[in-house]
Protein backbone atom coordinates (compact mmCIF):
# COMPACT_ATOMS: atom_id res chain seq x y z
CA UNK A 1 0.00 0.00 0.00
CA UNK A 2 1.14 3.49 -0.78
CA UNK A 3 1.37 6.11 1.97
CA UNK A 4 -0.83 8.88 1.86
CA UNK A 5 0.34 12.08 0.24
CA UNK A 6 0.66 14.97 3.31
CA UNK A 7 -2.44 16.15 4.45
CA UNK A 8 -4.44 14.15 2.29
CA UNK A 9 -7.41 13.10 5.03
CA UNK A 10 -4.83 10.02 6.19
CA UNK A 11 -7.80 8.60 8.35
CA UNK A 12 -9.85 7.67 5.34
CA UNK A 13 -6.49 6.60 3.34
CA UNK A 14 -5.62 4.17 6.13
CA UNK A 15 -8.39 2.19 5.35
CA UNK A 16 -7.67 1.93 1.73
CA UNK A 17 -11.17 3.26 0.52
CA UNK A 18 -12.38 -0.21 1.97
CA UNK A 19 -15.66 1.82 3.11
CA UNK A 20 -16.13 3.46 -0.46
CA UNK A 21 -15.57 0.17 -2.24
CA UNK A 22 -18.67 -0.82 0.13
CA UNK A 23 -20.78 2.00 -1.07
CA UNK A 24 -19.81 1.80 -4.23
CA UNK A 25 -20.90 -1.46 -4.52
CA UNK A 26 -24.24 -1.36 -3.16
CA UNK A 27 -25.30 2.45 -3.35
CA UNK A 28 -22.75 3.87 -6.01
CA UNK A 29 -23.34 1.91 -9.18
CA UNK A 30 -27.35 1.44 -9.66
CA UNK A 31 -30.07 4.37 -9.56
CA UNK A 32 -32.49 3.84 -7.16
CA UNK A 33 -35.81 4.29 -7.79
CA UNK A 34 -36.41 8.04 -7.93
CA UNK A 35 -39.55 9.56 -6.07
CA UNK A 36 -39.68 12.58 -8.25
CA UNK A 37 -42.63 13.72 -5.69
CA UNK A 38 -39.49 14.48 -3.04
CA UNK A 39 -37.98 17.87 -3.15
CA UNK A 40 -34.99 18.80 -2.34
CA UNK A 41 -34.24 20.37 0.96
CA UNK A 42 -34.05 23.90 1.56
CA UNK A 43 -30.87 25.55 0.83
CA UNK A 44 -28.96 26.74 3.43
CA UNK A 45 -29.13 30.46 4.62
CA UNK A 46 -27.77 31.86 7.96
CA UNK A 47 -30.50 33.66 9.97
CA UNK A 48 -29.71 36.88 12.14
CA UNK A 49 -26.37 37.20 10.22
CA UNK A 50 -26.28 41.11 8.22
CA UNK A 51 -26.84 40.38 4.28
CA UNK A 52 -25.26 41.92 1.34
CA UNK A 53 -27.66 42.90 -1.44
CA UNK A 54 -25.40 42.29 -4.90
CA UNK A 55 -26.43 44.32 -7.82
CA UNK A 56 -28.58 42.44 -10.37
CA UNK A 57 -28.35 42.37 -13.10
CA UNK A 58 -24.25 42.19 -12.12
CA UNK A 59 -22.66 44.59 -14.36
CA UNK A 60 -20.43 43.34 -17.63
CA UNK A 61 -17.60 43.34 -17.84
CA UNK A 62 -17.02 43.03 -13.76
CA UNK A 63 -15.56 45.96 -11.95
CA UNK A 64 -12.48 44.74 -11.52
CA UNK A 65 -11.14 44.79 -15.21
CA UNK A 66 -11.27 49.01 -14.88
CA UNK A 67 -10.04 48.74 -10.89
CA UNK A 68 -8.26 45.96 -10.17
CA UNK A 69 -7.48 44.84 -6.63
CA UNK A 70 -9.54 47.52 -5.04
CA UNK A 71 -13.05 47.01 -6.12
CA UNK A 72 -12.38 42.90 -6.27
CA UNK A 73 -15.20 42.40 -3.94
CA UNK A 74 -17.43 44.07 -6.31
CA UNK A 75 -16.89 42.28 -8.95
CA UNK A 76 -17.83 39.01 -6.67
CA UNK A 77 -21.32 39.55 -8.10
CA UNK A 78 -20.94 38.99 -11.46
CA UNK A 79 -18.61 35.88 -10.58
CA UNK A 80 -21.20 34.17 -7.93
CA UNK A 81 -24.38 35.13 -10.47
CA UNK A 82 -22.27 32.92 -12.97
CA UNK A 83 -21.30 30.55 -11.06
CA UNK A 84 -24.42 29.57 -9.13
CA UNK A 85 -27.30 32.03 -9.58
CA UNK A 86 -30.66 32.83 -11.02
CA UNK A 87 -29.84 33.11 -14.57
CA UNK A 88 -32.87 32.60 -16.59
CA UNK A 89 -36.55 31.44 -16.13
CA UNK A 90 -37.69 27.90 -17.67
CA UNK A 91 -40.77 26.79 -18.84
CA UNK A 92 -41.29 23.18 -17.81
CA UNK A 93 -44.24 20.67 -17.94
CA UNK A 94 -44.18 21.47 -14.40
CA UNK A 95 -44.48 25.26 -14.81
CA UNK A 96 -41.83 27.95 -14.03
CA UNK A 97 -38.58 27.44 -12.88
CA UNK A 98 -35.56 29.10 -11.56
CA UNK A 99 -32.87 28.10 -14.35
CA UNK A 100 -29.48 28.11 -13.33
CA UNK A 101 -25.75 27.91 -15.44
CA UNK A 102 -24.91 25.16 -13.97
CA UNK A 103 -26.80 21.88 -14.45
CA UNK A 104 -27.52 19.56 -11.24
CA UNK A 105 -28.88 16.02 -10.86
CA UNK A 106 -32.44 16.36 -10.77
CA UNK A 107 -32.41 20.31 -10.26
CA UNK A 108 -31.53 19.67 -6.74
CA UNK A 109 -29.02 21.74 -6.43
CA UNK A 110 -27.37 20.51 -3.38
CA UNK A 111 -23.91 22.83 -3.54
CA UNK A 112 -22.89 25.85 -1.01
CA UNK A 113 -20.50 28.37 -1.95
CA UNK A 114 -18.77 30.36 0.61
CA UNK A 115 -16.38 33.15 -0.58
CA UNK A 116 -13.06 34.54 1.35
CA UNK A 117 -12.10 37.78 0.56
CA UNK A 118 -9.95 40.75 2.41
CA UNK A 119 -13.67 41.72 3.37
CA UNK A 120 -14.38 38.34 5.03
CA UNK A 121 -16.29 35.46 4.73
CA UNK A 122 -19.50 35.21 2.80
CA UNK A 123 -22.11 32.70 1.80
CA UNK A 124 -23.88 33.13 -1.36
CA UNK A 125 -27.58 33.42 -1.55
CA UNK A 126 -28.51 32.69 -5.08
CA UNK A 127 -32.19 33.33 -4.82
CA UNK A 128 -31.54 36.49 -3.28
CA UNK A 129 -28.41 37.37 -5.55
CA UNK A 130 -26.84 38.38 -1.65
CA UNK A 131 -23.97 37.70 0.60
CA UNK A 132 -24.21 36.47 4.17
CA UNK A 133 -21.54 38.20 5.95
CA UNK A 134 -20.32 35.56 8.02
CA UNK A 135 -17.30 37.34 9.59
CA UNK A 136 -15.93 40.38 8.35
CA UNK A 137 -12.40 38.93 9.55
CA UNK A 138 -9.53 38.21 6.47
CA UNK A 139 -9.58 34.30 7.09
CA UNK A 140 -7.61 33.60 3.42
CA UNK A 141 -4.53 32.46 4.99
CA UNK A 142 -6.17 30.04 8.02
CA UNK A 143 -8.19 28.33 5.36
CA UNK A 144 -4.77 28.26 3.00
CA UNK A 145 -3.30 26.20 5.67
CA UNK A 146 -5.78 23.88 5.51
CA UNK A 147 -5.18 22.88 2.23
CA UNK A 148 -2.33 20.13 1.05
CA UNK A 149 -0.76 21.97 -1.10
CA UNK A 150 -1.70 26.10 -0.35
CA UNK A 151 -0.78 28.17 -3.56
CA UNK A 152 2.51 30.04 -3.28
CA UNK A 153 1.03 33.40 -2.57
CA UNK A 154 -1.95 34.78 -0.67
CA UNK A 155 -4.81 33.73 -3.08
CA UNK A 156 -7.22 36.77 -4.33
CA UNK A 157 -10.15 35.25 -3.08
CA UNK A 158 -11.11 31.51 -1.89
CA UNK A 159 -13.98 30.09 -3.15
CA UNK A 160 -15.11 27.11 -0.91
CA UNK A 161 -17.93 24.52 -2.27
CA UNK A 162 -19.90 22.59 0.34
CA UNK A 163 -22.00 20.00 0.10
CA UNK A 164 -25.48 19.53 2.07
CA UNK A 165 -25.59 16.16 2.96
CA UNK A 166 -29.40 15.44 2.65
CA UNK A 167 -30.09 17.87 0.12
CA UNK A 168 -30.87 15.02 -2.35
CA UNK A 169 -31.20 12.00 -0.57
CA UNK A 170 -35.02 11.68 -0.32
CA UNK A 171 -35.25 11.66 -4.16
CA UNK A 172 -32.43 9.22 -4.84
CA UNK A 173 -31.45 7.41 -1.61
CA UNK A 174 -27.78 7.16 -0.81
CA UNK A 175 -26.94 7.38 -4.41
CA UNK A 176 -27.49 11.07 -4.02
CA UNK A 177 -23.93 11.12 -1.78
CA UNK A 178 -22.26 10.42 -5.25
CA UNK A 179 -24.78 12.59 -6.95
CA UNK A 180 -23.34 15.27 -4.53
CA UNK A 181 -19.90 14.67 -5.75
CA UNK A 182 -20.66 14.61 -9.30
CA UNK A 183 -22.30 18.09 -8.62
CA UNK A 184 -20.00 19.86 -6.65
CA UNK A 185 -17.14 19.09 -9.28
CA UNK A 186 -19.79 20.71 -11.77
CA UNK A 187 -19.85 23.85 -9.79
CA UNK A 188 -15.94 23.51 -9.34
CA UNK A 189 -15.74 23.16 -13.38
CA UNK A 190 -17.73 26.41 -13.67
CA UNK A 191 -15.45 28.13 -11.08
CA UNK A 192 -12.88 27.14 -12.98
CA UNK A 193 -13.86 27.91 -16.35
CA UNK A 194 -15.02 31.48 -14.95
CA UNK A 195 -11.77 32.33 -13.37
CA UNK A 196 -9.63 30.99 -16.23
CA UNK A 197 -11.41 32.99 -18.53
CA UNK A 198 -10.49 35.88 -16.55
CA UNK A 199 -6.83 35.57 -16.72
CA UNK A 200 -7.60 34.63 -12.21
CA UNK A 201 -4.97 31.46 -12.74
CA UNK A 202 -7.17 29.21 -10.48
CA UNK A 203 -6.44 26.04 -8.61
CA UNK A 204 -9.24 23.61 -7.76
CA UNK A 205 -8.04 21.99 -4.13
CA UNK A 206 -9.39 18.80 -3.48
CA UNK A 207 -6.77 17.32 -0.45
CA UNK A 208 -7.23 19.74 2.19
CA UNK A 209 -7.93 19.16 6.32
CA UNK A 210 -11.78 18.74 5.71
CA UNK A 211 -12.94 19.42 9.90
CA UNK A 212 -10.40 22.47 9.95
CA UNK A 213 -11.97 24.50 7.06
CA UNK A 214 -15.51 22.93 8.46
CA UNK A 215 -15.02 24.23 11.60
CA UNK A 216 -13.56 28.16 10.18
CA UNK A 217 -17.24 27.87 8.08
CA UNK A 218 -18.69 27.08 11.23
CA UNK A 219 -20.21 23.71 9.75
CA UNK A 220 -22.31 21.02 11.47
CA UNK A 221 -19.96 17.81 10.23
CA UNK A 222 -23.15 15.82 10.06
CA UNK A 223 -24.79 18.30 7.98
CA UNK A 224 -22.89 20.40 5.02
CA UNK A 225 -19.02 19.48 4.31
CA UNK A 226 -16.31 21.34 1.89
CA UNK A 227 -16.00 19.29 -1.22
CA UNK A 228 -13.94 21.85 -3.32
CA UNK A 229 -11.43 24.98 -2.35
CA UNK A 230 -10.82 27.01 -5.34
CA UNK A 231 -8.39 29.80 -4.83
CA UNK A 232 -7.14 32.54 -7.46
CA UNK A 233 -5.53 36.00 -8.14
CA UNK A 234 -7.19 39.19 -9.32
CA UNK A 235 -9.61 38.21 -11.85
CA UNK A 236 -9.96 40.72 -14.55
CA UNK A 237 -13.08 40.97 -16.61
CA UNK A 238 -15.75 38.76 -16.03
CA UNK A 239 -18.11 38.89 -19.30
CA UNK A 240 -20.27 36.32 -19.59
CA UNK A 241 -20.74 34.87 -23.79
CA UNK A 242 -23.69 33.40 -25.22
CA UNK A 243 -22.52 29.93 -24.84
CA UNK A 244 -22.00 30.58 -21.15
CA UNK A 245 -26.01 31.46 -20.79
CA UNK A 246 -27.37 29.23 -23.54
CA UNK A 247 -26.22 25.98 -21.41
CA UNK A 248 -28.80 23.74 -20.69
CA UNK A 249 -30.00 20.53 -20.80
CA UNK A 250 -31.98 19.64 -23.61
CA UNK A 251 -35.37 19.10 -21.85
CA UNK A 252 -37.25 18.83 -24.95
CA UNK A 253 -35.24 15.58 -26.46
CA UNK A 254 -33.31 15.59 -29.75
CA UNK A 255 -33.68 15.52 -33.05
CA UNK A 256 -32.97 12.33 -34.56
CA UNK A 257 -30.17 13.85 -36.78
CA UNK A 258 -26.53 13.49 -37.54
CA UNK A 259 -24.32 16.09 -35.77
CA UNK A 260 -20.86 16.96 -37.62
CA UNK A 261 -18.16 15.28 -36.19
CA UNK A 262 -16.04 18.50 -36.44
CA UNK A 263 -18.03 19.53 -33.01
CA UNK A 264 -18.09 16.48 -31.58
CA UNK A 265 -14.06 16.91 -31.75
CA UNK A 266 -14.63 20.52 -30.20
CA UNK A 267 -16.40 18.70 -27.44
CA UNK A 268 -14.20 16.22 -26.48
CA UNK A 269 -10.77 18.34 -26.70
CA UNK A 270 -12.31 20.65 -24.19
CA UNK A 271 -13.36 17.91 -21.88
CA UNK A 272 -9.94 16.69 -22.19
CA UNK A 273 -8.01 20.08 -21.34
CA UNK A 274 -5.96 19.08 -18.29
CA UNK A 275 -7.64 20.26 -15.53
CA UNK A 276 -5.41 22.70 -12.73
CA UNK A 277 -6.34 20.41 -9.91
CA UNK A 278 -3.84 20.56 -6.88
CA UNK A 279 -2.54 16.73 -6.90
CA UNK A 280 -1.63 14.66 -10.11
CA UNK A 281 -4.71 12.12 -10.31
CA UNK A 282 -3.03 8.28 -10.56
CA UNK A 283 -5.36 7.57 -13.50
CA UNK A 284 -7.19 10.52 -15.65
CA UNK A 285 -10.73 10.52 -16.53
CA UNK A 286 -10.70 8.67 -19.91
CA UNK A 287 -13.20 9.11 -22.88
CA UNK A 288 -15.32 7.36 -24.92
CA UNK A 289 -18.15 8.05 -27.85
CA UNK A 290 -20.52 5.78 -28.55
CA UNK A 291 -21.69 7.01 -32.03
CA UNK A 292 -24.89 6.63 -33.61
CA UNK A 293 -25.44 9.91 -35.68
CA UNK A 294 -22.12 11.64 -36.47
CA UNK A 295 -21.08 12.64 -39.66
CA UNK A 296 -18.07 10.96 -40.79
CA UNK A 297 -17.96 8.87 -38.21
CA UNK A 298 -19.37 5.51 -38.25
CA UNK A 299 -21.55 4.24 -35.98
CA UNK A 300 -19.65 2.22 -33.02
CA UNK A 301 -17.86 2.76 -29.89
CA UNK A 302 -14.45 4.82 -29.49
CA UNK A 303 -11.91 5.75 -26.77
CA UNK A 304 -11.12 9.25 -27.14
CA UNK A 305 -6.84 9.94 -27.48
CA UNK A 306 -6.30 13.20 -25.74
CA UNK A 307 -2.76 13.44 -27.52
CA UNK A 308 -3.77 13.13 -30.96
CA UNK A 309 -7.40 13.93 -31.02
CA UNK A 310 -7.90 10.58 -32.83
CA UNK A 311 -11.20 8.58 -31.77
CA UNK A 312 -9.91 4.70 -31.71
CA UNK A 313 -12.45 2.00 -32.13
CA UNK A 314 -13.03 0.01 -29.65
CA UNK A 315 -14.81 -3.33 -29.39
CA UNK A 316 -18.83 -3.06 -28.46
CA UNK A 317 -21.59 -2.41 -30.72
CA UNK A 318 -23.64 -0.22 -28.56
CA UNK A 319 -25.69 2.53 -29.68
CA UNK A 320 -26.62 5.34 -26.96
CA UNK A 321 -29.90 3.89 -26.63
CA UNK A 322 -27.97 0.57 -25.18
CA UNK A 323 -26.64 2.77 -22.36
CA UNK A 324 -30.24 2.99 -20.94
CA UNK A 325 -32.57 0.46 -19.04
CA UNK A 326 -35.46 -0.42 -21.43
CA UNK A 327 -38.31 1.53 -20.75
CA UNK A 328 -36.75 4.10 -18.57
CA UNK A 329 -36.38 7.95 -19.34
CA UNK A 330 -33.05 7.58 -20.80
CA UNK A 331 -34.11 5.03 -23.35
CA UNK A 332 -35.83 7.74 -25.52
CA UNK A 333 -33.35 10.25 -25.19
CA UNK A 334 -30.44 7.59 -26.07
CA UNK A 335 -32.42 6.81 -29.15
CA UNK A 336 -32.61 10.50 -30.44
CA UNK A 337 -29.31 11.12 -29.34
CA UNK A 338 -26.78 11.39 -31.91
CA UNK A 339 -24.00 10.21 -29.38
CA UNK A 340 -23.07 9.82 -26.04
CA UNK A 341 -19.63 10.67 -24.30
CA UNK A 342 -18.50 8.28 -21.48
CA UNK A 343 -16.23 9.89 -18.64
CA UNK A 344 -15.00 7.29 -16.87
CA UNK A 345 -12.62 6.67 -14.40
CA UNK A 346 -10.66 4.17 -12.16
CA UNK A 347 -11.70 4.18 -8.37
CA UNK A 348 -9.02 1.57 -7.28
CA UNK A 349 -5.79 3.57 -8.56
CA UNK A 350 -6.34 6.13 -5.89
CA UNK A 351 -7.64 4.12 -2.78
CA UNK A 352 -3.95 3.47 -2.04
CA UNK A 353 -3.45 6.95 -1.56
CA UNK A 354 -6.22 8.86 -1.06
CA UNK A 355 -8.25 5.89 0.78
CA UNK A 356 -12.27 6.91 0.80
CA UNK A 357 -11.85 10.07 -0.20
CA UNK A 358 -10.48 9.28 -3.00
CA UNK A 359 -14.32 8.34 -4.27
CA UNK A 360 -15.12 11.86 -3.61
CA UNK A 361 -11.86 13.18 -5.65
CA UNK A 362 -12.29 11.22 -8.89
CA UNK A 363 -16.52 11.87 -8.97
CA UNK A 364 -15.53 15.70 -8.78
CA UNK A 365 -13.35 15.47 -11.33
CA UNK A 366 -15.71 13.45 -13.69
CA UNK A 367 -18.21 16.70 -12.68
CA UNK A 368 -15.61 19.42 -13.93
CA UNK A 369 -15.65 17.04 -17.28
CA UNK A 370 -18.98 17.34 -16.98
CA UNK A 371 -19.70 21.04 -16.69
CA UNK A 372 -16.92 21.33 -19.43
CA UNK A 373 -19.09 19.10 -21.76
CA UNK A 374 -21.87 20.78 -21.33
CA UNK A 375 -20.45 24.25 -22.18
CA UNK A 376 -18.63 23.12 -25.32
CA UNK A 377 -21.52 21.59 -26.41
CA UNK A 378 -23.36 25.20 -26.36
CA UNK A 379 -20.68 26.83 -27.65
CA UNK A 380 -21.05 24.51 -30.93
CA UNK A 381 -24.49 24.87 -30.65
CA UNK A 382 -25.31 20.87 -30.13
CA UNK A 383 -28.06 19.75 -27.07
CA UNK A 384 -26.22 18.19 -24.00
CA UNK A 385 -27.96 16.23 -21.56
CA UNK A 386 -25.66 15.52 -18.47
CA UNK A 387 -27.03 11.71 -17.32
CA UNK A 388 -26.75 9.20 -14.28
CA UNK A 389 -29.18 7.34 -15.18
CA UNK A 390 -26.87 4.97 -17.02
CA UNK A 391 -26.65 1.26 -16.87
CA UNK A 392 -23.57 1.08 -15.52
CA UNK A 393 -22.86 -2.40 -16.15
CA UNK A 394 -23.61 -1.88 -20.13
CA UNK A 395 -21.45 1.55 -20.76
CA UNK A 396 -18.63 -0.56 -18.89
CA UNK A 397 -18.81 -3.04 -21.67
CA UNK A 398 -16.86 -0.51 -24.11
CA UNK A 399 -14.04 -0.09 -21.51
CA UNK A 400 -13.16 -4.03 -21.38
CA UNK A 401 -9.64 -3.78 -22.59
CA UNK A 402 -9.96 -1.68 -19.42
CA UNK A 403 -11.75 -3.43 -16.57
CA UNK A 404 -9.74 -1.24 -13.79
CA UNK A 405 -11.72 1.33 -15.31
CA UNK A 406 -16.02 2.34 -14.86
CA UNK A 407 -18.32 4.84 -16.68
CA UNK A 408 -18.68 7.56 -13.43
CA UNK A 409 -20.82 10.24 -16.00
CA UNK A 410 -22.58 10.02 -19.79
CA UNK A 411 -23.50 12.77 -21.70
CA UNK A 412 -25.85 13.33 -24.34
CA UNK A 413 -25.18 15.20 -27.53
CA UNK A 414 -27.44 15.71 -30.50
CA UNK A 415 -29.81 19.01 -32.34
CA UNK A 416 -32.04 19.86 -30.02
CA UNK A 417 -35.49 19.27 -30.74
CA UNK A 418 -37.64 22.42 -32.14
CA UNK A 419 -36.37 25.51 -30.01
CA UNK A 420 -36.09 23.55 -27.24
CA UNK A 421 -37.97 24.68 -23.83
CA UNK A 422 -38.92 28.14 -23.46
CA UNK A 423 -36.48 30.11 -21.48
CA UNK A 424 -36.55 33.98 -20.66
CA UNK A 425 -32.85 34.75 -19.98
CA UNK A 426 -32.14 37.91 -17.10
CA UNK A 427 -28.33 38.48 -17.96
CA UNK A 428 -26.97 39.58 -20.67
CA UNK A 429 -25.28 37.74 -23.80
CA UNK A 430 -22.91 39.50 -24.66
CA UNK A 431 -19.14 38.26 -24.75
CA UNK A 432 -16.60 35.69 -26.02
CA UNK A 433 -16.95 32.73 -23.37
C1 LIG B 1 -24.34 14.96 -12.20
C2 LIG B 1 -25.61 15.14 -12.97
C3 LIG B 1 -26.37 14.04 -13.32
C4 LIG B 1 -27.56 14.20 -14.04
N1 LIG B 1 -28.28 13.10 -14.37
C5 LIG B 1 -29.42 13.23 -15.07
C6 LIG B 1 -30.18 12.08 -15.45
O1 LIG B 1 -29.80 10.96 -15.14
N2 LIG B 1 -31.32 12.26 -16.16
C7 LIG B 1 -31.76 13.51 -16.54
O2 LIG B 1 -32.79 13.64 -17.18
N3 LIG B 1 -31.04 14.63 -16.20
C8 LIG B 1 -29.89 14.51 -15.48
N4 LIG B 1 -29.16 15.62 -15.15
C9 LIG B 1 -29.61 16.95 -15.63
C10 LIG B 1 -30.40 17.71 -14.56
O3 LIG B 1 -31.66 17.16 -14.36
C11 LIG B 1 -30.47 19.18 -14.95
O4 LIG B 1 -29.17 19.71 -14.98
C12 LIG B 1 -31.26 20.01 -13.97
O5 LIG B 1 -32.60 19.66 -13.98
C13 LIG B 1 -31.12 21.52 -14.23
O6 LIG B 1 -31.53 21.86 -15.51
P1 LIG B 1 -30.57 22.58 -16.57
O7 LIG B 1 -29.38 21.70 -16.78
O8 LIG B 1 -31.41 22.76 -17.78
O9 LIG B 1 -30.14 23.91 -15.99
C14 LIG B 1 -27.98 15.49 -14.43
C15 LIG B 1 -27.20 16.60 -14.09
C16 LIG B 1 -26.03 16.42 -13.37
C17 LIG B 1 -25.19 17.61 -13.01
Amino acid sequence: MRTAPPGACPAHAENAGAAARRYHARHGRVLPTIDPAAGSTAPKHHPGVPVLPLPFPPTFPSPCADHGRAAFPECLGALLALLNGITRVDWTAAGVGAGRPVPSGGGTYPAEVYTATASGLCHYLPAAHALELLSPADLRDDLARALDRPPLEQPESVLLITSRLDANLARYGLFGHRLQALDTGVLTGQALTLLESAGAAPTAHARFAEEELGRLLGLDSAAERVHAVVTARTPGAITPGAPLLRRRTARSGFEPLPVPSAALRVVLSEAARPVPLDHAAPADCDLYVVAQRVTGLEAGCYRYDPRTGRLVPVTGDLTPRDLFPPGGPGELAGFEAACAVLVTGDYEAGYPGDGDHWYRMLNLRAGVIGQRIGLAAARTGLGAGLRCDVDIAAADTVLSTRPDRTTLLAVLLGPERGSGTPACHLLGREGPL
